[in-house]
Formats: C-alpha cells, structure tokens, sequence
C-alpha cells in the first residue's frame, strides 16, 4: 500500500506542489499525498492541490484554542490514513496533542539553517544579522518552535544586494529539493535517531549512504 502523505499549508503552496511533482515523477517511490489542509481560507496552496485532483480541506482557526483545533486537523488526517504529515509553509504552532499523535512522523520545513532564525520572517532574520549564508532545513517536529531533530539541510549563499525576497527565492530553490529528499529518507527509512543527531543509513542502491 502507497505511503499516505498529509500536507499542512497556510499560503502559496510551492512546497506541497514541488512534493506532488517530485511523487508524479517517481522520484519518492510509492507516496502518495492523500490530503492537503489549510488553517486559511482562500490558501493559494489549495487551490493548487484541486488543480493536481488531490483532496484538499479548508479548517478555520478562528475562535477554536489551540488543541481543539488540532484535535479537528488531527481526526481528518486519520480519516485519511495519514502516516506522515508535511508542514509546508504552515503557519500555526501545533499543540503538544498533536505532536504525540504523530510523534517522528511530522516534517516541516523551515528557510533559514536552524537553530539559526527560528519563526516568522526566518529570510529578512538572516539579512538583518548579517550572515554570508543561510538555507533551509528540514526537520522532526517536536513540541519546541522550528527546533526539533534536524534532517537535512541546504547553505545558500546570502549577496550583498540581496532583499528578503531575492534571498527567499535562492532559497526556496534549495527547499524543494531537499524536502523531497527528506520525505523519501523518512518512508524507506533510511535514517536512525541518536540523541538529537539524525544519521542516514545506506540504502541498497548506494551503499556508501548519501549525506547533503
Ligand atoms: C517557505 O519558504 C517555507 O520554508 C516557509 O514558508 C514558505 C512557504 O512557501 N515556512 C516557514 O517559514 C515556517 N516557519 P510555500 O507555501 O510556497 O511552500
């Protein structure tokens, strides 16, 4: 049976179509996004998935706590049969009950090479610094913002006329690929925990194992 693939967005949805088009063309064997979500009315993200025919859902935030709300998002990615969840520009800190639902089995990605520039404007965080690189990062998610253990990351270099957006969209480039990357390590399996260190353990076609 297909790896089932919840993705959760709030905006554009780049890196949920950057995932679709790296299963349709075979390049995570064997997934499949079941479900797409959206905490926002009018998220170009799902308009994306209607386009792609994947089932996509709409849950208001407003007026519900935190938990209640997860407790919703949560009940539909069952129903789904979800086993994984992918944060894809999602912006909302998901509750503790979520987290243990799902526990090693929610991704998100995040723009900045962590634990450098957690939250919001993660981009304009790494110009205002300073920095001569950033990048993006995938990660587990546990129950602290942006901070849970590391999977992969990507370094791009940061120019000097570089604006928020300029430096975004080097960056974004970097996000597609290595959230595509991730996902297939976390459904094949190919990675152990050890403390917070994510290793990566050989797959047979490479059996040197493949870092980033
Ligand atoms: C991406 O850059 C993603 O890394 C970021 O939001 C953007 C969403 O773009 N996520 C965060 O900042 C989460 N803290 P997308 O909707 O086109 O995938």
């Amino acid at each position: 049976m297909a790896h089932r693939i919840g993705v959760l967005l709030s905006g554009r949805g780049s890196n949920f179509e950057a995932l679709a088009e790296s299963i349709s063309a075979g390049r995570i064997p064997g997934a499949e996004i079941v479900l797409v979500l959206s905490n926002r009315e009018g998220a170009p993200g799902i308009e994306r998935a209607h386009a792609r025919d994947i089932e996509a859902r709409v849950i208001p935030s407003k007026g519900l706590e935190r938990e209640a709300y997860d407790r919703l998002v949560v009940a539909a990615l069952r129903e789904k049969g979800v086993e994984l969840v992918c944060l894809a520009g999602y912006m909302r800190m998901i509750s503790s009950y979520f987290v243990e639902q799902f526990r090693g089995r929610i991704l998100n990605i995040h723009p900045s090479l962590l634990p450098a520039f957690p939250g919001l404007e993660a981009q304009r965080q790494a110009l205002d610094h300073g920095v001569k690189f950033s990048g993006c990062t995938v990660h587990f998610v546990d129950e602290q913002l942006d901070a849970g253990p590391i999977l992969l990351q990507a370094v791009v270099p940061v120019q000097d006329g570089d604006t928020p957006e300029t430096l975004a969209a080097r960056i974004l480039v970097e996000e597609h690929r290595i959230y595509t990357e991730a996902v297939r390590i976390v459904l094949e399996g190919r990675f152990r925990l050890q403390g917070r260190r994510v290793l990566l353990t050989p797959s047979p076609a490479n059996p040197r194992g493949r870092g980033n």
